[in-house]
């Protein structure tokens, strides 16, 4: 089977909001989709071991914000690289809520409110189904697709994003990849400055990893 085929499917970058009880929590994910039209019904697909499937199950309701071109890396460094069992993710993020449920402030595009219906196991995620209760618009701005975030920003996705095997796949030559937020430096991070940082997460050069 050639895997490089599903390189080819789309998808666009969105922070899926919760509540761990009264604490605000979510992580990124590139996996949205619409699946109904009348009475909307939409899906993710959420691995197993994030913070955030474990609290959508408890909360039974999540927000999606559907990211533009111009969210900041940092945002998505923050909800997309650490666990909200470690740390509160909401922190230093500007955010206020939908219908209960924490939603990114700054440069979304638009908001999804969302019940619960079912979630489907798979081997390591669950795509979770919710109904559309609420939506709302945000900032006038083309929403960020994943080839964007991949080519303009110059991101990553780690491990836990449905995509990831795929991009283990590719072959990188000279790249190496921030482990705190996943920034990509382009060339051999050994000829950077002892004093490099990352320009996102202002980590040590000691964070990069060779691809
Ligand atoms: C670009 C990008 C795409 C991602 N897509 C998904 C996804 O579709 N599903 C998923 O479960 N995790 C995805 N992730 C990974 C989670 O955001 C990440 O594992 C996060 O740290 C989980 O946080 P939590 O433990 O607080 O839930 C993605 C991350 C990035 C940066």
């Amino acid at each position: 089977m050639d895997m490089s085929v599903l390189w080819k499917l789309s998808y666009g970058m969105y922070a899926v909001g919760t509540l761990d009880e009264e604490r605000p929590t979510g992580c990124i994910v590139n996996t949205v989709v619409q699946i109904t039209s009348e009475n909307p019904i939409i899906a993710v697909s959420m691995n197993k071991d994030n913070f955030t499937y474990n609290a959508i199950k408890e909360c039974g309701k999540f927000s999606v914000s559907i990211l533009s071109e111009k969210t900041s890396q940092n945002t998505i460094a923050k909800l997309g690289f650490c666990s909200g069992c470690e740390v509160d993710k909401f922190d230093g993020l500007e955010y206020m809520y939908l219908d209960g449920m924490p939603i990114v402030k700054e440069n979304a595009c638009g908001y999804i409110g969302a019940e619960v219906i079912s979630m489907t196991e798979t081997e390591t995620h669950f795509i979770i189904l919710g109904r559309v209760t609420n939506t709302m618009k945000g900032v006038n701005v083309d929403p960020m697709t994943y080839k964007y975030y991949h080519e303009v920003i110059k991101g990553k996705a780690p491990k836990n994003a449905p995509t990831y095997q795929a991009e283990a796949e590719e072959t990188i030559k000279d790249k190496y990849v921030c482990d705190v937020c996943g920034y990509v430096y382009e060339g051999d991070i050994h000829d950077a400055p002892a004093d490099f940082v990352c320009p996102v997460c202002k980590q040590s050069k000691s964070h990069f990893k060779e691809q």
